[in-house]
């Protein structure tokens, strides 16, 4: 069987590592071999955005790389389905698998079924129900055209079956990326948290002499287009987080190169620049990231992986969004996550009172670290039923 697998961005990398992994696994104890085959759209193509976590993950080198680029959605996506149409005939896989979010899958599915070929999506049925968000476009044309949906929870189930996805096409699996997190955690934990920092401070910045404790910092990630796109929305949250939260704890703030870029363009990054609390660093690679993640006394984000992430290690975060696709994170329903939305005072609030008991890990079904295994025996099970 010949699999193609396309991936794209930052967060599809942590989440293609465990299945090309299962792969190698499936391979090494069955007559029938998995042919499969990495394509990188090339949408990240910095080193930090990119090749360190093909490095740390131990991900191969992509078997093709479309070299896309940076653009806008309509460049991405067009590029990409012209390219990868032509991987498509040199390759001639029987199954494409598509993961997560990105515009890499939204090309990919159409691109795949335009080609009569099986579509399989990892992290199907997320819904945020917000059609402002790019992300929930891409979402909803890839479950649209799939054939194989590999849900990470039982309200992805849900959503599905509500839009009328027939059942049989649905398999439960559980969060691939929490398969990546819970093999890679030891290799995060012997890091040290001030090391992390040193290594990482954003370049051309004054080193801040600062040193951040476990449980004594906050840590911060923001790359939505609607929080980081317009001066004002961005403006609101950086004063409010300097005044109200990096006066009383340090914020270690890894910047995105999309919010790099706007904090320039808004004239915002001197403010960051100069405050003695706030900690710029370079966007990390996984294992520095997770370890910081592990030992912050909460997080900020509007990222949906850190959300799950969170979740799994007992992490406060507050997400700096209205909605998520990802509800099983929210507190409300076991999680740690709540979302602040515009009322950025409810992080001062909540982040002040956290108690020891705060720090919850809660573990969804399946998370088990077993989900890319339980993915490759329904994609075996599907070619020879
Ligand atoms: C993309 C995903 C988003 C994901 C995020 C994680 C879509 C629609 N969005 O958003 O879901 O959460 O990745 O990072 O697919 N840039 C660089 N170097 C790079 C890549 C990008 O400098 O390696 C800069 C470029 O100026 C680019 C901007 O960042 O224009 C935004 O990149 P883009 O890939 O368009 O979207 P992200 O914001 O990264």
């Amino acid at each position: 069987m010949k699999i193609v697998s396309l991936v794209g961005a930052r967060p599809n990398f942590m989440k293609i590592a465990p299945f090309i992994r299962a792969i190698e696994k499936h391979n090494n104890n069955n007559y029938n071999k998995i042919n499969h085959i990495l394509v990188h759209t090339g949408q990240h193509y910095d080193i930090r955005m990119s090749k360190t976590f093909f490095d740390e993950l131990s991900i191969p080198e992509p078997d093709i790389n479309l070299e896309i680029g940076s653009g806008t959605h309509a460049e991405q996506v067009g590029k990409t389905m012209i390219e990868f149409e032509k991987v498509i005939w040199q390759t001639n896989p029987d199954i494409i698998v598509v993961v997560g979010d990105v515009n890499a899958i939204l090309a990919g599915a159409i691109t795949a079924k335009k080609e009569k070929k099986i579509l399989a999506h990892i992290e199907a049925g997320l819904r945020s129900f917000d059609l402002t968000m790019p992300e929930e476009i891409n979402r909803i044309v890839a479950d649209r055209l799939s054939d194989i949906l590999f849900t990470p929870d039982k309200i992805a189930n849900k959503n599905l079956l509500n839009e009328g996805v027939s059942p049989e096409k649905i398999h439960f699996v559980g969060n691939i990326m929490i398969d990546t997190l819970l093999k890679e955690k030891n290799k995060a934990q012997i890091l040290e948290i001030n090391d992390i920092i040193k290594r990482n401070f954003l370049k051309n910045i004054q080193e801040k002499e600062i040193k951040i404790q476990e449980r004594g910092f906050v840590l911060m990630t923001l790359h939505r287009p609607s929080n980081v796109d317009n001066k004002n929305v961005l403006e609101r949250i950086i004063n409010f987080i300097s005044i109200d939260i990096a006066s009383y704890i340090p914020v270690v703030f890894p910047i995105h190169p999309r919010t790099f870029q706007n904090l320039i363009k808004f004239g915002l990054l001197k403010i960051v620049e100069k405050h003695p609390q706030f900690i710029l660093l370079e966007p990390l690679g996984y294992h520095d990231m997770l370890r910081l993640n592990m030992s912050a006394r909460a997080v900020l984000t509007d990222s949906g992986g850190l959300q799950e992430e969170c979740t799994v290690l007992g992490i406060p975060c507050f997400t700096l969004r209205n909605n998520t696709e990802r509800p099983v994170t929210l507190k409300e329903n076991g999680g740690v996550s709540i979302l602040v939305g515009n009322n950025l005072e409810k992080i001062k609030n909540e982040l002040f009172s956290l108690t020891d008991e705060s720090f919850k890990p809660y573990l969804p079904e399946l998370w088990d670290g077993n989900t890319a295994e339980r993915i490759v025996k329904v994609l075996t099970n599907f070619s020879n039923p």
